[in-house]
């Protein structure tokens, strides 16, 4: 664990819905800093999230319970003044493969000069280099098995929203 002033890290993302390799990155930072904040975004600007904000911070809720140094909140607007309202040390991404790093390098540095913290990069574990949140989505509404690519409470919720979606169309 790092010490003093790295001791408090935000993960931010949109976690529509999160996933195995998110669950992984947040482990990996629980044991590297004091204190991680996975940060959801109320309002994504990528896409509109197919899950809301309440089933999103659930999800995310019973995925870290096992982390006692782990606290799931959400944000709106800009990432930079979130982390320095909380006054967060550092900003942690998660890396997946090398074209992820051209739209995460401008970014960190926009984040770092907006609020001057810096953000550190997990390399993704190699078994979920492919796992996105928009194709497990895709995969799992089209029929296919996603049980090895998201946590078991996502899977449940997932299914929920599925048979839901089936008895309204
Ligand atoms: O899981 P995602 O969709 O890749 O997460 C993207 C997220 C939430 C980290 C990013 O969109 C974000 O930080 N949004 C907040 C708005 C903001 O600060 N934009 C400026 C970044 S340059």
């Amino acid at each position: 664990m790092i010490e003093g002033r790295a001791a408090r890290a935000v993960y931010p993302g949109s976690f529509d819905p999160p996933t195995n390799g998110h669950l992984d990155v947040i482990e990996r930072s629980a044991r590297c800093f004091g204190e991680v904040v996975v940060a959801v975004v109320v309002n994504p600007q990528k896409h509109s999230p197919m899950f809301t904000l309440e089933e999103r911070n659930a999800m995310l809720l019973e995925c870290v319970k096992h982390l006692s140094n782990v606290r799931v909140e959400h944000f709106r607007g800009l990432l930079a003044d979130y982390v320095k309202k909380i006054e967060a040390n550092v900003i942690v991404k998660g890396l997946r493969v090398v074209s992820d790093f051209e739209s995460e390098m401008s970014t960190a540095l926009m984040n770092r000069a907006l609020s001057d913290v810096d953000t550190l990069f997990l390399m993704a574990d190699q078994k979920y280099s492919f796992v996105s949140s928009s194709m497990v989505k895709e995969v799992f509404f089209l029929g296919g098995d996603v049980a090895a690519l998201v946590p078991a409470p996502v899977l449940r919720v997932m299914s929920a929203k599925r048979t839901v979606s089936r008895s309204s169309s």
